[in-house]
């Protein structure tokens, strides 16, 4: 299974992807993750991708088109991947039909998740992760089983991302609009369009998935 999930900042793609690695037995890919690590660890593309992500803009679609076509070449995505967070331009969708071309791969869906943006801000202001596996937790939508405690690894410690505040959440929006948005036409005309409602609670939109994705 080949996917992208697409949708803007907070609608739940990083949530749905986990749940997909685990029912499919397939990687999600996350650019914002993969770029998350290059700051973390102080590297060239960290350095500068580091003062765009957190301004809420798209990093350049150079250094995010060679990160991904390194990421397909490793052995796990061999079986099949979720990409999360790419394509997020029209030339980034472009990189990605010939580099899937090359390999003769087809993707099997773009699953659009929709949602309204006023209840992204909420969603996003609410989010930490835990600082040990990663778990994704939100202050009142996701909390863990025992205050305090990650649920998949006991650890007590918890971050919240830099760009996770309300006015760079404006400009991410803004960029999603005016930068992302216009790929969907692209997946519609391929025929491989799908979507779901990305403002139902998390365990509907999982069913609503599965029920699209039994259909391809
Ligand atoms: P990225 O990390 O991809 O961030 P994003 O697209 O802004 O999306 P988020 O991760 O914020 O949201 P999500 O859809 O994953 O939602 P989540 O599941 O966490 O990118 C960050 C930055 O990196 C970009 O701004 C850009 O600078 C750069 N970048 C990355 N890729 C790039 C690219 N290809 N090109 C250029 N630049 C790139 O859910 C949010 C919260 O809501 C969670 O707390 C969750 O628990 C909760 N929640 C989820 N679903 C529901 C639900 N159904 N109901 C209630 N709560 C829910
Ligand atoms: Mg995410
Ligand atoms: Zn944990």
């Amino acid at each position: 299974m080949k996917l992208i999930l697409l949708g803007p900042p907070g609608a739940g793609k990083g949530t749905q992807a986990k749940r997909l690695e685990e029912r499919f037995g397939i990687v999600q890919i996350s650019t914002g993750d993969m770029l998350r690590a290059e700051v973390a660890a102080g590297s060239p593309v960290g350095k500068e991708a580091k003062a765009v992500m957190e301004a809420g803009q798209l990093v350049s679609d150079d250094i995010l088109v060679r990160m991904l076509a390194s990421r397909l070449q490793q052995p796990d995505a061999a079986k099949g991947f979720i990409l999360d967070g790419f394509p997020r331009t029209v030339p980034q969708a472009e990189a990605l039909d010939r580099m899937l071309a090359e390999k003769h791969l087809k993707l099997d869906a773009v699953v659009e998740l929709k949602v309204d943006d006023a209840a992204l801000t909420d969603r996003i202001a609410g989010r930490y992760t835990c600082s040990k596996c990663g778990t994704g937790y939100h202050d009142q939508f996701k909390q863990p089983v025992k205050a305090g405690q990650c649920d998949a690894c006991g650890s007590t410690e918890f971050t919240r991302r830099a760009d996770d505040n309300r006015e760079t959440v404006a400009a991410r929006l803004e960029a999603y609009h005016r930068q992302t948005a216009p790929i969907i036409p692209h997946y519609a005309a391929a025929g491989i369009l799908k979507s779901v409602d990305g403002m139902a609670d998390i365990d509907e939109v999982a069913r609503q998935l599965d029920a699209v994705l039994a259909t391809v």
